[in-house]
């Protein structure tokens, strides 16, 4: 068990750490230690990346599937260029922006990253709203653009929904496991839930 004080100097560690190795972002550490414990990506595979900004997943993701593998990362936010990675601007919940991903993606991927969070209001009514519609629409991504046994992992806010969330994700896929990276700030409600082995 790690106590908040040190896990806050974990994070500024890490933050440093990333700037030393050139890497976008933190959250670079938070997907590493999921893919440690899960072994989610393979050499060739296709991976969508969601809320993809500034891009450290993209660069992690791109790193491990070598040499043949692809990369579509897609974020409201313009993303810098990264060699290999397929990045499309806009916001996924949008029809045009979310036909563009089922377009390029086909029914050829076998792992999706949802690392985005809708603006946080502090009204739980809204934000539960707002999470619960980003968690249907990256679901309804899965549905159109997942292989069967691919896998998903998607950021959630703990909070009174979070077995709703669970719930849905569960019916979906074979195993669901729940991560909070040591890089996560501790005071950060943040979640990863592990949607393992796609049932359809
Ligand atoms: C925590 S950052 C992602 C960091 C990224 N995983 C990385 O490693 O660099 C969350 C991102 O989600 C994006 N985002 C939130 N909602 C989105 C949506 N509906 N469509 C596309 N991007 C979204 C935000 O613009 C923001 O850049």
């Amino acid at each position: 068990m790690i106590d908040s004080r040190k896990k806050t100097s974990f994070v500024n560690f890490f933050t440093k750490k990333a700037k030393q190795n050139k890497i976008r972002a933190r959250s670079w550490f938070k997907l590493d230690e999921i893919n440690c414990k899960y072994n989610l990506f393979k050499p060739n595979m296709n991976v969508v990346d969601l809320g993809a900004s500034p891009g450290s997943w993209s660069q992690y993701a791109i790193n491990k599937i070598k040499p043949n593998g692809k990369v579509i990362a897609c974020d409201i936010l313009y993303m810098y260029p990264i060699n290999g990675v397929k990045f499309i601007q806009g916001d996924f919940c949008n029809n045009g922006v979310f036909y563009k991903l089922i377009k390029t993606g086909r029914k050829n991927i076998q792992l999706i990253l949802s690392d985005a969070a809708p603006n946080i209001s502090g009204i739980s009514l809204i934000d539960n709203k707002n999470f619960y519609n980003l968690l249907i629409k990256v679901i309804l991504l899965c549905r159109k653009i997942l292989i069967k046994n691919g896998n998903l992992v998607i950021k959630i806010f703990q909070g009174r929904e979070i077995n709703r969330y669970i719930k849905v994700i569960s019916l979906l896929f074979n195993d669901v496991k729940i991560s909070k990276p040591v890089a996560s700030k501790s005071k950060s409600r943040e979640i990863y839930i592990i949607g393992i082995k796609y049932k359809f």
